[in-house]
């Protein structure tokens, strides 16, 4: 999605679950946006440079496959949030947005209101289909952004869609495995055209409800969402990697220790923690266990520390997704690793 945009050579770490008290965001709803007239269709179909697929869907699909569609519009409605506000602050010269040389300003803001068609067109698109299956579209929440600048913005986003590229296959397989393999096709349009300029030859790989946990606790604003309850994932509990830490990988990418913390939960009996390890998920490969270490107990915070073992080339390189869960959990693959009862993240590290 920010393919013009990609011109930053080091990309370094949104600590996406930082708790931010700016003013929330909703989406555009100029063009009566999520729900334009034909006429207005058109209009935003032109500013993408596209239109919204006019074949005809399936009859009918699995429930799961609702479940998925309906992440893909939140999600959209996340992305169409976020492009709305960065054109506002660029349009507005925002400190931290304020383009001088105006051709330069003019190039940029052109680029982000296709982006944001884009993305609204595939938001109806999964709304559409929601409809035709005869069950209520998503609705928008508000939102809230970490970032306060151009550049921070543009780190945001490639994380983020980093996120969302490595989910969006995930729904295939969940596609192809319910029998609605009539969707497929579409997805994968999408990926392609979400595609940055990869840093890696095999993008990280998530599933939804590690994707549904991140847009949940770094951007939409707690109670803001008329009806994301419907949508059958899950919310893990936030772990929190170390900004400084993470951002000094991300300028000096090698073997070292990251800081991470979570809160215990508030009240009532305290689970044992003891039995806890990290997984570190990187490319399409086997999650990597890491001991913690260093665990300090700080009123209900826990400190503790993991190895990062930045190579390069087998592991380390783009996104990385830290997961905390049961020593005892299966870490062959990427889902069976967050199956289990005890579960937080994902806490994002990007290395480019
Ligand atoms: C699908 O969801 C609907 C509505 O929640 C429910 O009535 C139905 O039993 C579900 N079907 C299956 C196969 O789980
Ligand atoms: C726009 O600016 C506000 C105020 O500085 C900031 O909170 C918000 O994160 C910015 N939006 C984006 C997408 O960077
Ligand atoms: C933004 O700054 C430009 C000059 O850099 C100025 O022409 C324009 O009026 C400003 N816009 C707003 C909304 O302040
Ligand atoms: C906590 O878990 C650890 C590791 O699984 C185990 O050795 C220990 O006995 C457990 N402690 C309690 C109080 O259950
Ligand atoms: C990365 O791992 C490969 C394969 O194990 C090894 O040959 C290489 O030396 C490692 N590179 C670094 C920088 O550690």
């Amino acid at each position: 999605m920010i393919v013009s945009l990609s011109s930053v050579s080091l990309i370094g770490l949104i600590c996406l679950s930082a708790i931010v008290s700016a003013a929330p965001f909703a989406v555009d709803s100029s063009n009566n946006f999520p729900n334009p007239s034909p006429d207005q269709i058109k209009i935003i179909e032109a500013v993408a440079h596209g239109s919204l697929p006019n074949g005809k869907p399936p009859a009918k699909v699995e429930n799961n496959t609702l479940t998925s569609l309906r992440f893909i519009a939140l999600n959209e409605f996340f992305e169409v949030a976020f492009y709305t506000s960065l054109i506002a602050n660029v349009t507005q010269n925002v400190t931290g947005y304020d383009i001088k040389e105006p051709e330069a300003k003019k190039s940029l803001l052109a680029t982000l209101t296709a982006i944001q068609a884009q993305e609204e067109l595939h938001a109806i698109n999964a709304n559409n289909a929601l409809k035709n299956f005869k069950v209520d579209p998503i609705q928008p929440c508000l939102y809230q952004f970490p970032s306060t600048s151009v550049q921070d913005a543009i780190t945001l986003a490639t994380t983020f869609n980093d996120v969302v590229l490595g989910t969006l296959p995930d729904i295939q397989q969940l596609l192809g495995a319910a029998g609605d393999v009539g969707l497929i096709p579409g997805v994968g349009s999408v990926i392609g055209q979400e595609d940055p300029q990869s840093a890696l030859p095999f993008l990280t790989r998530a599933t939804r409800d590690i994707a549904f946990s991140a847009l949940n606790q770094a951007f939409v604003v707690k109670g803001s969402c008329p009806n994301s309850n419907t949508i059958a994932l899950k919310i893990f509990e936030h772990l929190t990697v170390d900004a400084f830490g993470a951002k000094a990988l991300a300028l000096h990418p090698s073997p070292q220790n990251l800081q991470f913390s979570f809160q215990l939960p508030a009240g009532g009996a305290k689970p044992n923690w003891s039995g806890l390890s990290l997984a570190f998920v990187n490319q399409q490969n086997v999650p990597v266990k890491a001991q913690l270490s260093c665990v300090l107990v700080k009123g209900n915070t826990v400190h503790f520390e993991a190895h990062f073992p930045f190579n390069g080339t087998t592991f380390g390189s783009g996104l990385t997704f830290a997961m905390l869960v049961s020593a005892d959990a299966d870490f062959s693959t990427v889902p069976s690793l967050v199956q289990g009862p005890v579960v937080f993240g994902p806490a994002l590290i990007e290395v480019n």
